[in-house]
């Protein structure tokens, strides 16, 4: 391997929401954290270096977005989801969450129902009623070892005041990568009952060997035409800071008033390093992240052999994509705040809480993996000796 993902970077002096804040969330400096969805890498060295040549020139004033911002972003859809797109399609967003905002001021209004498929990450039921719109829970079905979504549930409860489906394609946090066959059974309801589809596809770069990410609105011109897709490098090359991202919208009369709210809130200002770092990562970084994909998998197989051997009481919900792990606490019959408990005062392991998910979140916890191995050796060793201490 060309890249050390076994090497230990110290966060806690950079404010990182992971790492130097863990007296405040979990009321405990020694708590390890595997929660927030970022990793403990650093970026490829392009995009380090692409930002350094940026801060040599020292003038940081008010930026464009440059032809070639969107040239990047085409050609790394193209490359790695084959999805063929027109540059024109690509808005530029300031994060993920805030493009799923722009589109629920966009195209609904308060009292409307958007659909959800819990458990699901928390900030999408945040956008939804913050906004004073509604959640329509479709939880997805689990049979202990895989999620598939309820086509059958969806179809039964839209109603005329549905006007949107939030996917999260791959899903955070069951970690399934969408096969075709779901995503055309989806597609059907969502054409025949006129409803919107904004397909958070942040994690689609992350994504293990076996499985395919498909981005939903490459798979017809009709639902190409009734999607807006959330796209980003912030996962895929640990950028998550900078706050770059881009909407892709095929529809034009759709694109044109997605804009306008981007006008509205004052969200077309861009970030001078998320642009250089996008660019940077999109046309450089393949290599580094080919190479990421074989060390996350390494994790992946390591976790699953450790918990199987140590820890048969947890059951792993293995991931097709994504570096999140759903991890099924359930077998040892306690209750959320006993877990929680459990994993913060006793383990010191700071987790994601699965109640927080929503719907189908008691009982599970959710750890994340994009760290170094020792690291992850050193989590899971303090689960298990809590846990054989029970
Ligand atoms: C599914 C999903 N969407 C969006 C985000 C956050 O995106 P952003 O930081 O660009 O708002 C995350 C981060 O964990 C995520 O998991």
């Amino acid at each position: 391997m060309k890249y050390d993902f076994d090497q230990i970077i110290d966060r806690k002096s950079t404010h990182s929401a992971k790492w130097s804040y863990l007296k405040k969330i979990y009321g405990d400096e020694e708590v390890l954290p595997m929660w927030v969805a970022d990793m403990d890498f650093k970026s490829p060295n392009e995009v380090i270096k692409a930002m350094e040549e940026r801060v040599r020139h020292g003038i940081f004033g008010y930026t464009g977005i440059p032809k070639s911002f969107y040239k990047s972003v085409s050609n790394w859809v193209k490359k790695r989801h084959g999805w063929n797109i027109d540059e024109e399609w690509i808005v530029f967003t300031p994060g993920v969450v805030t493009g799923l905002n722009l589109a629920v001021l966009s195209f609904s209004k308060k009292g409307d129902k958007i659909v959800l498929q819990p458990p699901i990450y928390p900030p999408f039921y945040k956008v939804i009623e913050k906004n004073g719109r509604k959640v329509l829970n479709n939880p997805l079905k689990f049979n202990g070892i895989r999620y598939i979504m309820d086509i059958d549930d969806l179809e039964k409860n839209i109603d005329e005041d549905t006007k949107i489906l939030f996917l999260c394609s791959p899903h955070n946090p069951v970690g399934r990568v969408w096969d075709e066959e779901e995503l055309k059974r989806l597609e059907k309801v969502c054409l025949e009952k006129e409803i919107l589809v904004v397909s958070d596809e942040i994690h689609g770069d992350i994504i293990y060997s076996g499985n395919k990410h498909i981005p939903i609105a490459s798979i017809s011109d009709d639902m190409a035409m009734n999607t807006i897709t959330l796209m980003a490098p912030s996962k895929t090359f640990n950028i998550a800071g900078l706050h770059t991202s881009v909407a892709i919208i095929p529809n034009e009369e759709i694109r044109k008033k997605y804009k306008e709210t981007i006008d509205l809130i004052g969200a077309n200002t861009t970030n001078i390093f998320g642009l250089v770092g996008l660019e940077a990562a999109y046309n450089y970084g393949e290599e580094w992240l080919d190479e990421l994909l074989i060390y996350l998998e390494g994790n992946l197989k390591f976790l699953m052999d450790y918990i199987e051997k140590n820890i048969p009481e947890i059951k792993v919900v293995r991931p097709e994509g994504t570096f999140l792990i759903w991890l099924d606490f359930r077998e040892l019959e306690l209750s959320d705040e006993e877990i929680k408990d459990l994993m913060i005062n006793k383990a010191k392991i700071g987790l994601n809480h699965g109640p927080t998910f929503g719907i189908g979140g008691s009982g599970f916890q959710r750890l994340n993996i994009g760290c170094p191995r020792s690291i992850l050796e050193e989590g899971l060793s303090r689960i298990k000796n809590t846990i054989n201490n029970l």
